[in-house]
C-alpha cells in the first residue's frame, strides 16, 4: 500500500512552487497525495521564515500534528526555509519532527520519509547547493489556467534585512531550454498564464540569455496569453525588459518593483544600493513606455528609523501612486546582517502604527485609481468562480486587479480571456459585467 502524504505551503509563490517539485519528487516514488490530514501516514509542511509571523504560524500548525502523531504515529516532515534556518532550534525544541529538509534537499526527501516510516529513523538534508535547480522535474501542477516556473534560485544580494541569501543559498539560473518546456508543458496542458518567478529576475544569466530574452521566448509559446514575472531588484533593471513589456502582446504591463524604504538613509543601511532619487528616475523612465500598473513592497520600523525619515516612505507612496503595496513590520531575523549591525530599536507599537498608516494611505490611493476604471472596459483571464459569489466569476486584470462580474448565462469558461465593463470598485477589486461583443 502507498503511504498518503498530507502537505501545507507557507509563505511565497516560490514555495508554491517548490510543494509542486516536491509533489512530483513524492509520486513518482510511491507516496500518494491527499488532502485529507485525518488519513495521512506523512504530515509536510513547507516553511517561509521571512517574518516572525510566518514562524509563528508554522508553530500552530505544528502544535496540532504533534498531538496526531501522539494519537496514531505520524511521520512529521518540516522542509523549506525554516527547515534550512532553524534547524538546531527545531530539532531542539520539537523532537517530535522526524525530517528536516532546506530548500535544496528535496531530491532526499523520498528516501528520508521511507526510513522515518520503516526504520522510525530521523532524518535531515540540510545542506545548500551552489547547483541544485531542480531541473529534469516536472512540477505537479496545480490544475487552473496560472502556472508558476522558478527561473532562478537562491539570491546574493544579502540585503541586510533579508534572511532569504541564507535559507535559499547562492543565486543560480536554470537553463532557458528546460524553462520553455516546461512553459509548452504548462501550454499543452490548458493552462494561459505563466509567472515567472525568481529572487532577484533581473540577474537571470544562463547559455548567455538574460531575463528579456527568455521572458520574450515564454511569451512566445502559442497558447499562452500572459507572462508575468516576480520580482526584479530596482538596482539593474535591464532597458531590453522593458521594452519587452511595453511591446509584447503577451507579457503583462505590470511590474511589482520592491521599495523597502523612501529614504536614503534607511536604504544605505538596508544595502539596497539605489537611493530614493534613482528609484523615482526608474518609476520615470518605466512611465515613460506607456501605462504599466506598478506595485511594490515596504518595511516600517526598520533598525533606527525616525518619524520624518518614515514619512520620506510616506510621501513617496503619495507620489509615485503605486496600484497596490505590500506594507511589512520591521522583523529581526537570526543571522542577517542587520540582526549582527544594528539595533532592532523602533517599538512595536511604533512599527503597527506606520504599516497602519501606510496601508490606509494605499487603500485611499488604490481606490482612486480603480474609480478611474469605472466605465471603461478590461480584459480578464477566467479564472473560476468567485468564492463568495457562486454566480459570478474571478479573474484577474491585465494590471493584476481582482475582477468579479456576473456570469448571466454567457459561454464563458476559465481560460477565456473576456472584455468586462466595470461598474463599482473596492480597493482591491473591480466589479462589472460582460461588455457586448462589438
Ligand atoms: N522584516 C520585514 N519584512 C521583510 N521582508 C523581507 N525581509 C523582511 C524582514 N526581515 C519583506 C520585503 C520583501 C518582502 C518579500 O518581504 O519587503 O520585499
Ligand atoms: Fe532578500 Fe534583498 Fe534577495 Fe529580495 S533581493 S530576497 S529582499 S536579499
Amino acid at each position: 500500500m502507498a503511504y498518503h502524504v498530507y502537505m501545507e505551503t507557507f509563505g511565497c509563490q516560490m514555495n508554491e512552487y517548490d510543494t509542486e517539485l516536491v509533489r512530483s519528487l513524492l509520486k513518482t516514488n510511491g507516496f500518494q497525495m491527499t488532502q485529507d490530514s485525518e488519513e495521512a501516514h506523512v504530515v509536510l509542511l513547507n516553511t517561509c521564515a521571512i517574518r516572525e509571523n510566518a514562524h509563528n504560524r508554522v508553530y500552530g500548525h505544528l502544535g496540532k500534528f504533534k498531538v496526531a502523531k501522539q494519537e496514531r504515529g505520524l511521520v512529521i516532515g518540516v522542509l523549506g526555509c525554516m527547515a534550512q534556518n532553524l534547524k538546531k532550534e527545531l530539532q531542539e525544541t520539537r523532537p517530535f519532527i522526524d525530517v528536516l529538509v532546506g530548500p535544496d534537499g528535496y531530491r532526499q526527501l523520498p528516501v528520508l520519509l521511507t526510513r522515518a516510516l520503516e526504520q522510525h529513523e530521523k532524518g535531515q538534508a540540510v545542506e545548500l547547493s551552489e547547483y541544485e535547480t531542480y531541473e529534469q522535474i516536472v512540477p505537479d501542477r496545480v490544475p487552473g489556467v496560472h502556472g508558476w516556473i522558478a527561473v532562478m534560485r537562491g539570491c546574493d544580494n544579502f540585503c541586510t534585512f533579508c534572511v532569504v541569501p541564507y535559507t535559499r543559498g547562492r543565486e543560480r539560473s536554470r537553463e532557458p531550454q528546460g524553462i520553455v518546456r516546461e512553459a509548452q508543458d504548462l501550454a499543452d496542458r490548458g493552462y494561459k498564464q505563466i509567472t515567472l518567478l525568481g529572487q532577484n529576475v533581473n540577474s537571470y544569466q544562463a547559455d548567455g540569455w538574460g531575463f528579456a530574452r527568455l521572458i520574450k521566448v515564454v511569451a512566445d509559446v502559442p497558447g499562452i496569453e500572459r507572462v508575468r514575472f516576480m520580482s526584479p531588484h530596482p538596482k539593474d533593471f535591464p532597458p531590453a525588459l522593458l521594452e519587452a513589456i511595453a511591446d509584447h502582446p503577451h507579457i503583462c504591463r505590470q511590474i511589482h518593483l520592491p521599495l523597502q524604504s523612501g529614504n536614503d538613509r534607511m536604504l544605505e543601511m538596508m544595502g539596497r544600493t539605489y537611493t530614493r532619487r534613482e528609484y523615482l528616475e526608474l518609476v520615470d523612465v518605466i512611465r515613460q513606455h506607456g501605462t504599466i500598473a506598478l506595485s511594490t513592497d515596504v518595511i516600517c520600523g526598520f533598525c533606527s528609523e525616525t518619524q520624518e525619515e518614515y514619512l520620506e516612505t510616506y510621501r513617496l507612496l503619495e507620489e509615485v501612486a503605486f496600484q497596490s503595496t505590500f506594507v511589512f513590520k520591521y522583523s529581526e531575523r537570526k543571522q542577517t546582517i542587520a540582526s549582527r549591525k544594528y539595533p532592532d530599536d523602533v517599538s512595536d507599537v511604533v512599527k503597527s502604527e506606520r504599516v497602519m498608516q501606510l496601508i490606509e494611505l494605499q487603500k485611499k490611493i488604490s481606490i482612486r485609481k480603480n474609480q478611474q476604471k469605472i466605465g471603461r472596459t478590461v480584459q480578464v483571464l477566467v479564472e473560476g468562480h468567485a468564492r463568495k459569489f457562486p454566480d459570478q466569476w474571478m479573474g484577474h486584470a491585465e494590471d493584476n486587479t481582482t475582477v468579479v462580474w456576473e456570469k448571466n448565462g454567457h459561454m464563458t469558461q476559465p481560460g477565456d480571456l473576456v472584455s468586462v465593463l466595470v461598474h463599482d470598485v473596492s480597493a482591491g477589486t473591480l466589479f462589472g459585467h460582460m461588455a457586448p461583443v462589438l
